[in-house]
């Protein structure tokens, strides 16, 4: 009998215990660098020609491993392992499955500080965004696990005389799973964990940036003892592999976290019914965000500018739930914007292995150009109040940036620029925020800073988004507690984390015996 769910804690950095042996762990990693990584088809390692090096971002001639790539043929291979594996993965109980889950979580605890170390070198994550990626991948496999016993167990029928009726939930078949390198072991860990426990077999294709970890990921499984076949890890190219895959009539569904872009792409090309396939492809989108924070008038204005600075520069903006556009009533906004340009100015930006670092660098070289882009587009949008450009380092190192006075239609506050800029809008009175925080395509997060009762109950109603946050910053969905996901252009709103999931995975079967 599993224990009942609960979240696992994060590390207490300021305890010296604590950081020393994060400072160990980061050291052990440290000499790890550089190695080769082998795809893995059908619990076979396999190791190509062609590899891809992976690079720190926080030190750009650093490599933190090479992985090898995937092509059609090896592809084409893992397919064949994935649906064989599937006939007899399917026939597991939710139960036993689950227990895979269980045991993953328990070996990822004993390695905790060491997978969040290679998140410091490979994703450019601080100590404690690292260290809460660790943990949310951790919550994910005590969730779903706990959700498989659940999904198992007998579901309760209108009962009629004379016939006996069961409804239950099989698997869908092989997906594939296209993980995002922003949470590169926590959603990876979610998608591919969520997919295997409802009985499905999976080709996992991490993200381009962050295929180490997404290694790590794999070898924890195969500690755990999952089945060959059952998790095929196969990192290649989008272009190359992954239109391949997401064509592929024998593929049953995809699950992809992303850019809008890229999940448009799958949506259209998934809905394409492929000569010899057999059903209608599923698709689980979860997408990007411009996702806002209002400021009310009657509120706590140094609690709401320090939560606007947290969800805007950790982790470099880099999160689809990160605060983009801070929306504040007129008669507070001079207080809050100067707060949180003073907060903005005092962020300390360097590596992310340094723990002194509250802002790291962003992702890579072509992330670090679009960024730099999008704030020159901003300086003719709007008023600069702080940071503005590249900041110090032999990284993908940006201030933290802030521009005032932004028009609600201007292209940075319209369009996701994926990294640590905000725009401040002002409005006109709460309504005027409200509308002004709806005025976009997408619908992930959005923060509501009030002490008017009636104004939080008006954005209860009329602010939509997947994921509303009162009083508290809009990062940092916490499993079980925050399922997340969001509205139109973010995505199809799958809540992760949340008791709907792993329906998402499975078909409901009924069965009607006349007796
Ligand atoms: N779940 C993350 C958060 O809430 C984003 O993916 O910040």
């Amino acid at each position: 009998m599993v224990q009942p769910f609960v979240n696992e804690p994060l590390t207490d950095f300021s305890v010296p215990e604590q950081r020393a042996a994060f400072e160990q762990a980061l050291a052990e990693v440290g000499a790890q660098l550089g190695r080769t990584y082998p795809l893995y088809i059908g619990g076979r390692e396999v190791l190509t020609e062609r590899r891809t090096a992976s690079i720190n971002p926080s030190q750009k001639d650093q490599v933190v491993g090479y992985v090898a790539k995937a092509d059609q043929a090896l592809a084409e291979e893992a397919m064949q392992s994935a649906l064989a594996a599937f006939e007899t993965w399917k026939r597991k109980s939710f139960a036993e499955r689950a227990r895979y889950l269980l045991k993953a979580a328990a070996i990822m605890r004993r390695r905790k500080h060491e997978l969040s170390a290679w998140m410091c070198y490979e994703a450019g994550k601080t100590w404690p965004e690292a260290d809460a990626d660790t943990a949310e991948a951790i919550d994910f496999l005590e969730f779903y696990a706990r959700e498989a016993i659940r999904l198992g167990e007998v579901h309760p029928l209108v009962r009629i005389p004379g016939e006996d009726n069961e409804q239950h939930y099989i698997p869908l078949g092989v997906g594939i799973i296209i993980p995002p390198w922003n949470f590169p072991l926590a959603i990876l860990t979610g998608m591919t964990s969520a997919a295997v426990v409802t009985g499905n077999t999976v080709l996992l294709k991490p993200a381009t940036p962050t295929p180490v970890i997404a290694s790590k990921f794999v070898e924890v499984m195969r500690d755990a003892g999952i089945p060959a076949g059952v998790i095929n890890f196969v990192p290649g190219s989008g272009a190359e592999i992954g239109d391949y895959l997401v064509d592929h009539p024998r593929t049953r569904f995809i699950s992809f976290t992303g850019s809008k872009e890229v999940g448009i792409r799958i949506y259209e090309r998934a809905a394409k019914v492929q000569p010899g396939q057999i059903w209608l492809k599923r698709v689980v989108a979860e997408m990007g965000g411009k996702d806002a924070i209002v400021v009310d008038r009657e509120a706590d204005l140094e609690d709401a500018a320090r939560q606007i600075a947290a969800s805007a520069f950790h982790f470099s903006g880099q999160k689809c739930s990160a605060c983009s556009r801070a929306i504040i009533h007129q008669d507070v906004y001079d207080i809050v914007a100067e707060r949180v340009v003073a907060l903005a100015q005092s962020m300390r930006v360097g590596p992310a292995m340094d723990g002194a670092s509250q802002v790291g660098p962003v992702i890579d070289e072509s992330a670090y150009r679009k960024i730099l882009e999008y704030i020159e587009v901003g300086k003719t949008e709007g008023k600069l109040l702080a940071g503005g450009g590249k900041a110090e380092g032999n990284g993908f190192f940006i201030q933290p940036t802030v521009f005032g006075d932004v028009d609600p239609h201007a292209r940075i506050a319209q369009e996701e620029i994926f990294g640590p800029v905000v725009a401040l809008i002002r409005a006109k009175d709460f309504e005027d925020a409200i509308r002004i925080a709806n005025d976009t395509e997408f619908g992930l997060t959005g923060s509501v800073f009030s002490n008017n009762r009636e104004h939080l109950e008006y954005a209860r109603q009329e602010f939509h988004v997947g994921n509303l946050y009162f009083n508290r910053k809009c990062t940092g969905a916490l499993v079980g507690v925050h399922p997340f996901g969001g509205f139109n252009m973010s995505g199809t709103d799958s809540k992760a984390g949340g008791r709907d999931y792993l329906l998402l995975f499975t078909q409901a079967k009924a069965v009607s015996e006349k007796l």
